[in-house]
């Protein structure tokens, strides 16, 4: 057997990389499981993008390789977008990257920026492609807890002198997964401040920029003055038009940071399907028609969500966006226990915190990706595995207690 690399076994396990196959098992062994894991709703997509890309697999120019190029009606209906959307203007042609989902391209844009002794800034609970970058690139992590304390923001000010100066990105994700924390616009005004002054790359992701809800309006980073200096930013069709299969998303930044990612990525991959891209135009257009609605519709699963947990016992603040809801346990439960017996016991399918990283222990996340019902019945036996677990808990306590 060839040896691993240093690198490579320096990995952590992906912590979630277990969970489909398990909840096949349960599946073929007749359990009602109602899944509320990953971030990948039960929804449609727009008709009208599903139509386009219908119509692109009859075309033969879009069979062939997009390269880094790709469909460039893509590039120009993702500015327009921005425009409309954000009030800012790019170039389709030199501030665009086009990618195969925004995953790979947070992951990506580290090889351009951080190397050896170099440091990550990365929140902890978070998406798991800032580290899994950071690693890849032989950067050094520095790893901030997101906790209620900050209302889950980082707060630059408090990492030590000696990290920021060596540290050369810093990844934010608001609205934030998994906490449904968002972020005040002079608390962005200060990271952007911050990171000029330090000439640290801002990553930001704004996977859930349209997953606002009681008339909460996400920005872009770059609303903030300064921001086209140091940022990138990242944006998906996945959870806007619930398109996660189609793995299409793309970044924006100045021509120098955008060309930086593109470079990396002319290494690793020759473009989405343009067909895809074709269908990314349609679904952008659809923005009106399509978005409030959707968005409507995760609005009262969050309300059933936070009725029903709140019912059964938990503690649920309501988010102001994203489709999750980010809970505490009680302490002396740890998370992926919960998580375990939940799906063993009962059938449900939830997030452990501390599969976010270390910095999630103590919280669980459930998406709202299916019905209000079905969210209530899984509020329910959640209700019951915690309840044992707190007897159980408390029982041993009282043996351990016990003369
Ligand atoms: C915060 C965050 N960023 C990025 C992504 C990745 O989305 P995509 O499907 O575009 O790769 C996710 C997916 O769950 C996410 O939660």
């Amino acid at each position: 057997m060839p040896t691993f690399s240093t690198r490579f076994s320096s990995f952590p396990a992906y912590p979630l990389a277990h969970i489909p196959a398990r909840k096949r098992a349960l599946l073929e062994a007749g359990v009602d499981v109602i899944d509320l894991g990953a971030g990948d709703a039960d929804l449609a997509p727009p008709p009208a993008a599903v139509a386009a890309l219908q119509r692109a697999a009859e075309q033969p120019a879009l069979q062939r390789y997009g390269f880094g190029l790709g469909h460039v009606p893509f590039r120009e209906a993702i500015t327009a977008w921005m425009h409309t959307r954000f009030g800012q203007r790019f170039d389709p042609m030199t501030e665009v990257v086009p990618l195969l989902g925004s995953k790979e391209g947070l992951a990506h844009v580290a090889f351009a920026f951080v190397g050896p002794g170099d440091v990550g800034i990365i929140p902890e609970p978070a998406y798991q492609a800032y580290l899994g970058g950071t690693l890849l690139s032989d950067a050094t992590p520095y790893i901030y807890a997101l906790r209620p304390r900050t209302n889950f923001l980082v707060d630059v000010d408090e990492i030590p002198d000696e990290v920021m100066r060596r540290a050369r990105v810093l990844y934010l994700n608001y609205p934030n997964n998994p906490t449904g924390a968002i972020a005040p616009l002079d608390y962005l005004q200060r990271v952007v401040q911050v990171c000029h002054e330090r000439d640290i790359l801002l990553v930001y992701d704004n996977a859930y920029s349209e997953m606002g809800f009681d008339g909460y309006v996400p920005p872009s980073i770059f609303e903030i003055d300064g921001a086209r200096d140091i940022a990138i930013e990242f944006h998906s069709l996945s959870k806007t038009y619930n398109m996660t299969g189609w793995r299409c998303a793309w970044a924006v930044a100045k021509p120098e940071i955008a060309g930086a990612l593109a470079k990396v990525k002319s290494f690793t991959d020759t473009g989405q399907y343009m067909g895809i891209q074709a269908a990314g135009v349609a679904a952008l257009a659809s923005w009106a028609d399509f978005v409030p609605t959707n968005v409507a519709i995760f609005q009262q699963r969050r309300d059933a969500a936070v009725a029903a947990f709140r019912a059964n016992g938990f503690s649920a603040t309501t988010p102001q966006a994203t489709m999750y809801l980010w809970m505490p346990l009680p302490s002396g439960i740890a998370s992926k226990d919960f998580a375990d017996r939940l799906r063993e016991e009962a059938g449900v399918i939830v997030l452990p915190g501390s599969g976010f990283g270390e910095g999630g222990e103590g919280f669980f996340r459930i998406s709202f990706i299916q019905s209000p019902e079905r969210i209530a019945q899984a509020a329910r036996r959640a209700g019951d595995v915690l309840r044992t677990m707190t007897a159980e808990r408390d029982g041993a306590s009282a043996l351990i207690g016990a003369p």
